[in-house]
């Protein structure tokens, strides 16, 4: 029954993701051994010395509100990082917000700057959230398709060709989700001029920045000069400390917009959970050794993935250059990349999001996570080997 519904809420649909993700944990809970090859969050234990501070958080009765936009500690631990790693100078008392993940970042971002009407240029296929959050601003996305043909990268002359008088911003994502795919200074830089000339503004999504493989380092297009007064940074301690669960993420641009964000924040939730806060500052200011060693861990997965899914007729897969995820072309096969997710979890009993979910360019492509086990990897490679013999 619609009776009470607001026509926001009746457009928002549950994303494919969330579809499949229902009936894995289905299968799962019937008993099926299924292989999780669809989830976006590393496998690791949040390392030790984080979950202790939020222990010691706990005994010591830090179990309360804290002020919107987080603690001035982590912010300013937060501050050193983007100084250090991003090349980026942002004030702790005013130039970045902490929010409950980057979802929750990424949300307030949209709804602080877009207006009915105006259009954002997101490289697609691309996390699912964009497109929501860019609709429930009244806003509306204009995909820059990302072609295999040119190792997903936005093509320049697409992206200015769809600039128009309605254009606001361009959303960039590297390491990107699903294709694995990287910006370079380069392309950075070449993709600032078209930002300038056309006076749009940035949202970089940085939340994959540590997993990289091979000779790639990581640009924060805020870096790029001119462009931090253009680009808000989000960034997020999900993926690099393994703290999916704790959701604390931030973002990072000038001190009007920020004051927008943590406003904004308010109303989503007031402040982000304190005693998660608290681990937060404990990963920012405690040793990286964890966060490289699980990095080295997914370099050797990644290998095994990209070798075992080259192996399966009808897959052919570039090796990611970052992120965690391989997103093999399935073209050869004929189903839709959604019947082919599904006969692979029904049949191989392994969970892989289908590449239409993350919007029509993803089609003929599929998702796989390596953020499980070697074992588990080659299991599954195995099984959907196996099973794909039968309808190829
Ligand atoms: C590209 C990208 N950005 C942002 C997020 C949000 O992560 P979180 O809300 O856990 O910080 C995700 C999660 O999968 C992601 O893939």
């Amino acid at each position: 029954m619609t009776k009470n519904l607001s026509e926001r809420s009746i457009q928002l649909q549950p994303s494919a993701f969330a579809k499949f993700f229902a009936e894995a944990v289905e299968l799962q809970r019937s008993g099926e051994d299924v292989i999780h090859l669809h989830v976006g969050e590393p496998d690791a234990a949040t390392p030790k010395h984080i979950v202790e501070a939020a222990k010691i958080a706990m005994e010591e009765g830090f179990t309360h509100y804290t002020p919107p936009g987080g603690l001035f500690e982590l912010r300013e631990a937060i501050s050193k990082k983007l100084k250090n790693d991003n090349d980026i100078d942002n004030d702790p008392s005013n130039e970045i917000c902490v929010l409950s993940g980057g979802y929750n970042a990424l949300y307030c971002a949209f709804q602080a700057l877009i207006d009915p009407g105006d259009e954002v240029l997101i490289p697609e296929p691309c996390l699912p959230q964009y497109w929501g959050d860019v609709t429930l601003a009244g806003g509306v996305v204009a995909p820059v398709r990302l072609m295999e043909n040119q190792q997903f990268k936005p093509d320049l002359n697409d992206l200015k060709r769809q600039v128009n008088k309605k254009t606001k911003m361009v959303l960039l994502n590297s390491p990107q989700n699903p294709t694995g795919s990287i910006l370079t200074k380069d392309d950075m830089n070449s993709i600032a001029q078209i930002v300038e000339s056309n006076d749009l503004f940035v949202i970089s999504d940085e939340v994959y920045e540590k997993f990289l493989y091979g000779d790639f380092t990581h640009t924060s297009f805020a870096s790029i000069p001119g462009m931090k007064e253009r680009t808000l940074t989000i960034n997020s301690f999900s993926k690099t400390y393994a703290m999916t669960g704790w959701r604390v993420g931030y973002a990072a641009g000038n001190s009007e917009l920020i004051g927008k964000i943590r406003a904004l924040s308010e109303h989503t939730g007031w402040s982000p959970n304190s005693i998660a806060q608290k681990a937060a500052i404990a990963a920012l200011k405690g040793s990286q050794k964890c966060v490289r060693e699980m990095v080295e861990e997914f370099r050797k997965r990644r290998s095994i993935i990209t070798e075992g899914l080259n192996n399966i007729d009808g897959f052919s897969c570039t090796a990611p250059k970052g992120a965690f995820y391989a997103f093999p072309n399935t073209e050869k096969i004929n189903s839709s990349s959604m019947e082919l997710a599904q006969i692979i979890l029904r049949k191989a009993k392994v969970a892989v999001v289908p590449g239409i979910a993350f919007g029509p360019q993803g089609e003929g492509k599929i998702r796989f996570s390596f953020a499980n086990s070697k074992e588990n990897i080659k299991e599954a490679l195995e099984r959907i080997s196996q099973t794909l013999k039968d309808i190829i």
